[in-house]
């Protein structure tokens, strides 16, 4: 495969990881092909078991690819087809496992302090004591050097990790998973510290998550993985207005799903489906012949209600079946013609439960998935 390398970091290209497990091959990722580019936050987005920490650990040198090259900063760092492996120590990585594995029988200067005694800088030396205060500085825990890593709180502990993993100053930082055994609130406390960290060291990242949130929050790309696969590549933007097919649509919480057939296909990407509703306009690409069965999708906060339609396009008459309250925003069960569908509206909507209503699906909103 033909790659681009100018401004390259990482460089993933035809890796394959299989692992023989009581005698049946297990293919854990399967023909998995990315760039990373310098400076990008770019994360791996997928359920659990679709290979995201194996592709990760490949990077790292934890792992001996079955196929495939990966290359870091112009330098081929894997590749069996060559005969190379380069061992972890020497490419130039800082990694943050999801047990993030900190030592709780030393200090947080001892912990930090490690990587840097195993690249050989002097215990007690000028230099160990700047490099480390340097990287406790960056994630705001100077005052914490002489305390006990288990006398820190689940945050305090996650910077730590962080700080040693910076304290080389790799040039590439890799983060499993870092923020998966915090709290919610401190969850997304940290992934905004966290982001605003990276932008500031300009660190080129690799993120893993199967949290669609904060991958959509964090990522300059993403590349969603289902079975070993990468199956959609996107800004988080892209993401989430495309998503690529169901399963991406699906995993990222598109709710609303509307079984439909293709009636016309127009000029651009104009075309229109029938619904048992009724037929709705849409401007997706992709309709090319009449006939063909698919899905409409669309969120829920892009439904609008109206007490009347006017003219409105793609507005069909409907039922507020239920509001549920959900603080600032409330959701609607909009009964259309037998099918339901979720609304969000304002928590200070004028619509009630039982209310009719005329439901509009907002052409640029739509998507067909066929
Ligand atoms: N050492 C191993 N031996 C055998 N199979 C393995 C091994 N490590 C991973 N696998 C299998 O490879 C597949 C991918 O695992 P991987 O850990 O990469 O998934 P993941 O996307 O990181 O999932 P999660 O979100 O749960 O961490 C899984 O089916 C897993 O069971
Ligand atoms: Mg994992």
């Amino acid at each position: 495969m033909a790659v681009n390398a100018q401004n390259a970091t990482v460089i993933v290209d035809g890796l394959y990881k299989s692992y023989t497990d009581q005698k049946r091959v297990v293919g854990a990722v399967r023909g998995v092909s990315f760039t990373i580019r310098e400076g990008e936050f770019y994360t791996l987005l997928g359920p659990s078991g679709c290979g995201k920490t194996t592709t990760m650990r490949c990077i790292a040198g934890l792992e001996h690819p079955t196929q495939g090259e990966i290359s870091i900063h112009g330098k081929l760092v894997s590749s069996p087809e060559k005969n190379v492996f380069v061992p972890p120590n020497k490419r130039d990585i800082g990694m943050v496992f999801q047990s993030y594995a900190i030592w709780p029988h030393m200090t947080v200067f001892q912990n930090v302090a490690f990587p840097l005694n195993v690249a050989g800088i002097r215990n007690g030396s000028k230099e160990m004591r700047e490099r480390v205060e340097e990287a406790l500085a960056l994630v705001e825990m100077e005052d914490y050097v002489d305390r006990f890593a288990t006398q820190l709180s689940g945050g305090q502990q996650q910077r730590l990790a962080l700080a040693r993993a910076l304290v080389r100053r790799p040039a590439l930082l890799l983060l499993d998973e870092p923020l998966s055994n915090l709290d919610a609130r401190l969850r997304d406390t940290m992934r905004t510290e966290l982001r605003s960290l990276q932008r500031r060291l300009g660190i080129t990242t690799l993120y893993v998550t199967h949290d669609q949130t904060e991958a959509l929050s964090m990522s300059s790309r993403i590349a969603v993985m289902q079975d070993g696969q990468i199956v959609q590549e996107a800004t988080p933007r892209e993401l989430y207005r495309s998503p690529a097919n169901a399963f991406v649509a699906e995993f990222l919480g598109v709710s609303n799903r509307i079984p439909c057939t293709v009636a016309e296909t127009g000029a651009a990407s104009d075309c229109a489906v029938d619904t048992s509703f009724g037929r709705v306009r849409l401007t997706s690409p992709g309709a090319t012949s009449t006939g063909a069965t698919g899905v409409v999708t669309i969120r829920p906060e892009h439904l609008r209600l109206h007490r009347t339609t006017a003219t409105l396009p793609n507005a069909f008459a409907a039922r507020i079946a239920s509001i549920s309250f959900f603080g600032e925003q409330s959701e609607c069960q909009v009964e259309v013609n037998g099918v339901t569908l979720r609304a969000r509206v304002s928590s200070d909507t004028e619509f009630a439960g039982g209310d009719d209503v005329w439901l509009e699906l907002p052409a640029p909103s739509c998507r067909l998935i066929l």
